[in-house]
């Protein structure tokens, strides 16, 4: 996307095709920082540490870490375990250990050390540059549900609340919910974004009114808490948020709290979208609440929260220092909540049906 004027991607691969270079995810929205990933490491710790997040975009990094892991590793059991480690380095995306096993499945075949690392590298290059193509698909054909939204209220400004970040900096170029935003907006569509904070690390607050503010897209910071208020105030017209892992089924692991904003808005007859590619979806699992590992982060990130002081960034502690905290990162939205999925394919019913009817190879 253009920043300032620069075309900017959250991730890419240097020409000497072993250095990734990446957006510290961290630091934004207050500082733009780039690090160098070049060890198997350093590509764990930036998964690990959010340095990357969101499905698409951990599933890239993941891909990129096989070639590094190619590069460095010494021998075949080393490498091999390199890649069991990269893709267990978060457990709810299913776009991670997904992308990890497509690289190195094309690793195999290669006969000899440069002919696999060329492997690795079209390999990941292919995941990136698809995951570009399905989100530019899924922002084209969620656009016609804004537009159809805008027709019915006579142009006046279109509401949409998202949740999280699902925007290009969680994926490589475009977002998943926030591309029909994206075309939409560049269609002339008048609309406005209610983005929630998303506690515990406030990827909304800090990355989702970013991305928008540098898109000149009109937006407004909510708490968590607010969604409810504003769907029952007639103040939303439409919902859409990414999501890590989706069954299929239909069940929609995301940022946790995503199930409370469904509850709102199915209380509230508003349609609640997921807008995701393919390689979010789990082929292989039916019921998400049971079957989806959700991932347990660090109680610290919920007890401090970060924040830019008079001259830096600062990090304070919230609650007694006594009280313990939890932190489910992620939670599970069962399908008969969700209106539709925005895919690359197009927009599809959240049911077995509805998926398959778009992706009849998975039948
Ligand atoms: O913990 P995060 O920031 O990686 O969680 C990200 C999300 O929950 C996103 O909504 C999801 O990955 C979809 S990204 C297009």
């Amino acid at each position: 996307m253009i920043v300032d004027g620069k075309q900017l991607r959250p991730i890419w691969l240097e020409a000497d095709g072993r250095t990734v270079k990446v957006i510290d995810q961290r630091r934004l929205p207050h500082e733009l920082v780039i690090l160098d990933l070049t060890t198997v490491d350093q590509v764990i710790e930036a998964i690990v540490e959010m340095v990357v997040r969101g499905a698409p975009l951990i599933g890239v990094t993941g891909a990129y870490g096989v070639l590094i892991a190619l590069h460095t590793a010494e021998n075949e059991a080393a490498f091999m375990e390199a890649c069991r480690r990269i893709a267990a380095a978060r457990p709810t995306a299913v776009n991670l250990a997904w992308a990890v096993a497509r690289v190195s499945a094309a690793v195999q075949a290669g006969p000899s050390p440069g002919e696999r690392q060329a492997a690795a590298r079209r390999e990941a290059a292919a995941i990136d540059a698809e995951e570009v193509e399905r989100c530019r698909r899924i922002g084209e054909h969620g656009a016609r549900l804004i537009a159809a939204i805008s027709q019915a209220k006579n142009g006046t400004p279109v509401n949409i609340l998202t949740h999280c970040n699902a925007g290009w900096l969680a994926c490589v170029e475009w977002g998943t919910a926030t591309a029909p935003i994206y075309v939409a907006h560049e269609q002339g569509i008048d609309l406005h974004v209610w983005v929630d904070e998303t506690r515990p690390l406030n990827q909304g607050a800090r990355l989702t009114a970013w991305e928008l503010g540098k898109a000149g897209i009109r937006h407004t910071v909510v708490t968590d808490n607010a969604g409810g208020h504003l769907m029952q105030h007639g103040r939303v017209d439409l919902l859409i948020v990414g999501t890590d892992r989706t069954t299929r089924t239909g069940d929609v692991a995301n940022k946790i709290g995503t199930y409370l904003k469904a509850l709102a808005a199915w209380d509230n007859h508003i349609p609640f979208y997921v807008a995701l590619p393919s390689s979010t979806f789990d082929w292989e699992r039916r019921d998400g609440l049971r079957e989806i590992p959700i991932e347990e982060r660090s109680a610290d990130e919920v007890r401090f929260v970060q924040g830019l002081g008079p001259n830096q960034t600062l990090r304070v502690l919230v609650p007694p220092a006594a009280s313990p905290a939890a932190n489910p990162a992620f939670d599970v939205t069962p399908a008969r909540l969700v209106t539709g999925f925005i895919t690359e394919r197009g927009v599809c019913s959240a049911s077995e049906e509805g998926i398959l009817g778009l992706f009849p190879e998975k039948k």
